[in-house]
Order: C-alpha cells, then sequence, then structure tokens
C-alpha cells in the first residue's frame, strides 16, 4: 500500500450494514471497495467442493495452493479458479464454512497479501473483520461499525427477504448469526474487534444515510490532517 492511497478500514460483526455503507462511502469519495469478507467465503466454497475437512490445516493448505481465488469488477465478481461464484458464495452453507475456516492462521495468512495488493492509488474502503486490527494497521481512518442483536438480525433477514423473495424465519437467522459471531469474535487469530483508536458507531438507531454521513465526516477531518 503506498503513501498517497487513503485508505478507511470498516469492520465490525454481521449484519451491522458493513458492505451497503462501505459501498456508498467509496462512492462517494471515488474510492474502490474491498469485501474481505467474499475472500474467506471463496476460501469456505474451496474447502467445501473438495470435501476437506473445515478445520484440517494440512487438507486446507493443498486446495488453497491448486485454488485461484480473484475479485472483479471493482468487488462485485467473485472467481474461484476461473468460474463466477459471486451468488453462491452468499449461501447459508458457505456463510458457515467461511467463519469456521477464516479461524485457520493459514487460511489468513494465504489472503492478507492478495487484501493489501488489492488496493492502489487514489485508495479504498475495506471492509471486513480484522482490516483495522491487522491487514491495514496504518489505515487513515477506522471505523467499527455496530448495532444491537435483534436489529442485526432484522437487517439480515431483511437482506436474505430481497434476494430470494421469501422472508427467513428471524429467531433462525439471529441464532445462525450469534454462532457465527461468537466464533469469529473468540478465535485466537485475527479475532472480530474494534482496533484502538478506531471510530465507534452504534448504527442501531441511525439511518444508513446517518451512517455514512458520519463516517464521510471524519474521513473528511482524516484527509485534512493528511
Ligand atoms: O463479512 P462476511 O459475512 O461476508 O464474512 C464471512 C466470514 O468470513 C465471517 O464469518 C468471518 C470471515 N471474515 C474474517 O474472518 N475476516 C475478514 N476480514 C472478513 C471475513
Amino acid at each position: 500500500m503506498s503513501a498517497e492511497c487513503f485508505v478507511i478500514a470498516i469492520d465490525g460483526p454481521s449484519g451491522a450494514g458493513k458492505s451497503t455503507t462501505s459501498k456508498r462511502v467509496a462512492a462517494e469519495l471515488g474510492l474502490s471497495y474491498l469485501d474481505s469478507g467474499a475472500l474467506y467465503r471463496a476460501v469456505g466454497l474451496a474447502a467445501l467442493e473438495a470435501g476437506v475437512d473445515l478445520s484440517d490445516e494440512a487438507s486446507l493448505s493443498a486446495v488453497l495452493e491448486r485454488t485461484s481465488i480473484e475479485m472483479k469488477d471493482d468487488g462485485r465478481v467473485v472467481e474461484l479458479n476461473g468460474r463466477d461464484v459471486s451468488s453462491r458464495i452468499r449461501e447459508p452453507d458457505v456463510t458457515d464454512a467461511a467463519s469456521r475456516t477464516s479461524a485457520l492462521p493459514l487460511v489468513r495468512h494465504h489472503l492478507i497479501e492478495l487484501q493489501r495488493s488489492s488496493v492502489r492509488p487514489p485508495g479504498a474502503v475495506v471492509e471486513g473483520r480484522d482490516m483495522g486490527t491487522v491487514v491495514f494497521p496504518d489505515a487513515d481512518l477506522k471505523v467499527f461499525l455496530d448495532a444491537d442483536a435483534p436489529e442485526r438480525a432484522h437487517r439480515r433477514a431483511a437482506e436474505l427477504a430481497a434476494k430470494t423473495g421469501a422472508p427467513p424465519p428471524l429467531e433462525e437467522v439471529g441464532r445462525a448469526m450469534a454462532e457465527r459471531d461468537h466464533r469469529d469474535s473468540t478465535r485466537a487469530n485475527a479475532p472480530l474487534r474494534a482496533a484502538e483508536g478506531a471510530f465507534v458507531l452504534d448504527s442501531t438507531h441511525m439511518s444508513l444515510e446517518e451512517v455514512v454521513s458520519a463516517i464521510l465526516t471524519r474521513a473528511a477531518q482524516m484527509r485534512a490532517r493528511k
């Protein structure tokens, strides 16, 4: 990452609105967008398709050696060995597999350079769980975007309903999300947590416009200091 890059790192639990917010902030500032979760999802899918034990580092290592993961069209398209898997990686079995395989140091190590090298001038909004803590520790602005659990479950259920046309049971969405967030925040390697000095935003009672505007105000302050 070069010094001419302006980087905004947005971390937080699932359903907090990171993706929508990050895309909007990136568009407003003319920056690119990195959805690091999509890379972890692609690894989860590769592991599922290979039929390996999701906690077995040796087997996963062999799978990763013969796997290519690419992001195209400013993160809108994810390719696994040249195949467009952008929709497939959003399905529940991949969501669960990604949370499991992302706990392994080998997987995190494998993806770190891909994430860093994807950021070029003028910069990017990078979204995930460890953007501000591990991958981009020198980010110009670090945001930890949160919302209370019922609100996050509600948002995720609405998102799934919009995609599939059928609203999923809210309780089930909440349960799966709580399990995943617990795993993501208690793992030994790069757990989900707010980076030191992060701008912590509880969006429970905020609209998307308010969240985007709060981040843009902070970004303008940081840019003025750069
Ligand atoms: O953001 P997401 O829900 O698409 O992420 C899918 C999984 O990938 C999530 O359960 C945790 C993992 N992940 C991670 O460990 N580190 C990141 N920077 C992004 C995602």
